[in-house]
C-alpha cells in the first residue's frame, strides 16, 4: 500500500533553527521521510504578513532549506520545496477563503494573540487569512496527516471543516488530514527562563541556542543556563525546570533515557552536567553548521535541489487546484 502522505511546513523568519525548533519540529520530519510521502515546504508566504525586508526574507529562506538538508532530509525521500515557488497555494487560498465565515476566521486565538501585539488596525488582511493559507498548504497535496502542536491544532481543525464543507458542497476532492501526535516530542523551554518556551520571539540571546551558531557561543549559553537551587541532579519539570530542561536537551541529543543520565550524575553537580552537555551540544551541531554552510556556498545546486522539489510538488498541487477549478465552475 503506498505510504500515508504528511505535509508539513516552516517559516524562514529566523537566520538559524533553535534547538526548539529541531528537537520539537525539524528532527520528526527527517525521521518521517522513512515512513511516510513527505512533503516539506518553507512557507515564505507565511513569512510576509507582518512586514519584512525582502534581501533578508530570500536569506532565510535559503538558510532554511540549507538547514533541512543539513539536518538529514534527503531530496530523493521526501519532497522539499519552497511555497511560493507553486503558485496553487495562493490560487487555492482565495476559493478556500470564499468558503470561510469572517466569524470563524475571527476565532482563532493565534489571531487574536498576535493582532493584539501588532496592533488591531495595523495587523494586515494577511496575517488574519494565515491559517486559511496553511489550509490549502495542506489540502492541496491530500494529506492523510499534519504533524502539528498543541498551538496549531485549531489551524488543523478549520483545515478540517473546510475540507469537509467543500466536499459536501462540490463532491469529494479533499482527503481530511488527521492530527499526527508525535510521541517524545521534546518541548524546550528558554535557558534564562524556563517559565517560557525557548522561541524566536520571546527569548533573550542568552536563552536561545541557535543551530548555526558558533560552538563557543553555544556552550557559554549552556554553561550559564539557570539551574535551580540544590546540589542533586534529578529529572522534576515543577520544581527543578531549568535542570529538567538541560535534562531533556541531553536525552534528546544523545538518546539515553533521563533515568540513565540521573545515575550517571550521581554525585556530581550542575557544573559537571552542564560541561559535558555542552560538548554534546557542540559536537552535535558541528556538522551541521558545516553542511549547511556547504549547502549555501553552492547556490546554483541549492537552486536545483529546490527547483525539483518545487516540480514534484507543483504536479500534485496543479492536479489537485484543477479538481477544484472544475468543480466550482472555472
Ligand atoms: P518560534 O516559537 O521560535 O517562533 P515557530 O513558531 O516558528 O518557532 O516554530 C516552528 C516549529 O518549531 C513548530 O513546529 C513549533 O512547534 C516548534 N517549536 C518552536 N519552539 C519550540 C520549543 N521551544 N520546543 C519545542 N518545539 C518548538
Ligand atoms: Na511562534
Amino acid at each position: 500500500p503506498a505510504r500515508p502522505r504528511v505535509l508539513s511546513g516552516i517559516q524562514p523568519t529566523a537566520d538559524s533553527f533553535h534547538l526548539g525548533n529541531y528537537l520539537g519540529a525539524v528532527r520528526n520530519w527527517v525521521a518521517l521521510q522513512e515512513t511516510h510521502d513527505a512533503f516539506y515546504c518553507v512557507v515564505d508566504l507565511h513569512a510576509i504578513t507582518a512586514g519584512h525586508d525582502p534581501v533578508v526574507l530570500r536569506r532565510r529562506t535559503r538558510v532554511a532549506a540549507a538547514q533541512l538538508l543539513a539536518v538529514g532530509l534527503d531530496p530523493e525521500r521526501c519532497t522539499l520545496f519552497v511555497q511560493s515557488q507553486v503558485p496553487e497555494h495562493a490560487q487555492l487560498a482565495w476559493v478556500l477563503d470564499c468558503l470561510t465565515g469572517f466569524g470563524e476566521a475571527s476565532r482563532m486565538t493565534q489571531f487574536k494573540d498576535k493582532s493584539a501585539k501588532q496592533g488591531a488596525e495595523r495587523a494586515s488582511v494577511g496575517l488574519f487569512v494565515y491559517p486559511i493559507l496553511q489550509a490549502a498548504d495542506i489540502l492541496l497535496y491530500q494529506a492523510d496527516a499534519v504533524p502539528v502542536g498543541e498551538d496549531q491544532r485549531q489551524h488543523l481543525e478549520l483545515t478540517r471543516d473546510l475540507a469537509q464543507r467543500f466536499n459536501n458542497l462540490f463532491g469529494a476532492t479533499f482527503t481530511v488530514p488527521e492530527a499526527y501526535i508525535v510521541r517524545d516530542t521534546a518541548k524546550i523551554t528558554d535557558l534564562q527562563d524556563p517559565s517560557i518556551k525557548m522561541s524566536k520571539s520571546a527569548s533573550s540571546p542568552a536563552g536561545i541556542i541557535e543551530l548555526l551558531d558558533e560552538p563557543a557561543k553555544s556552550a557559554k549559553k549552556i554553561k550559564s543556563a539557570v539551574t535551580d537551587t540544590g546540589r542533586e541532579i534529578y529529572y522534576d519539570p515543577e520544581q527543578k525546570p531549568g535542570l529538567s530542561n538541560l535534562l531533556t536537551i541531553y536525552c534528546a541529543l544523545t538518546g539515553r533515557a533521563i533515568d540513565e543520565l540521573v545515575e550517571a550524575y550521581a554525585g556530581k553537580g550542575y557544573g559537571d552536567l552542564k560541561k559535558d552537555l555542552a560538548e554534546v551540544l557542540t559536537e552535535f551541531a558541528r556538522p551541521i553548521r558545516e553542511r549547511t554552510h556547504l549547502y549555501l556556498d553552492d547556490p546554483a545546486q541549492l537552486d536545483k535541489v529546490l527547483a525539483a522539489g518545487g516540480e514534484r510538488a507543483r504536479a500534485v498541487a496543479s492536479t489537485t487546484l484543477r479538481t477544484v477549478y472544475d468543480r466550482i465552475g472555472f
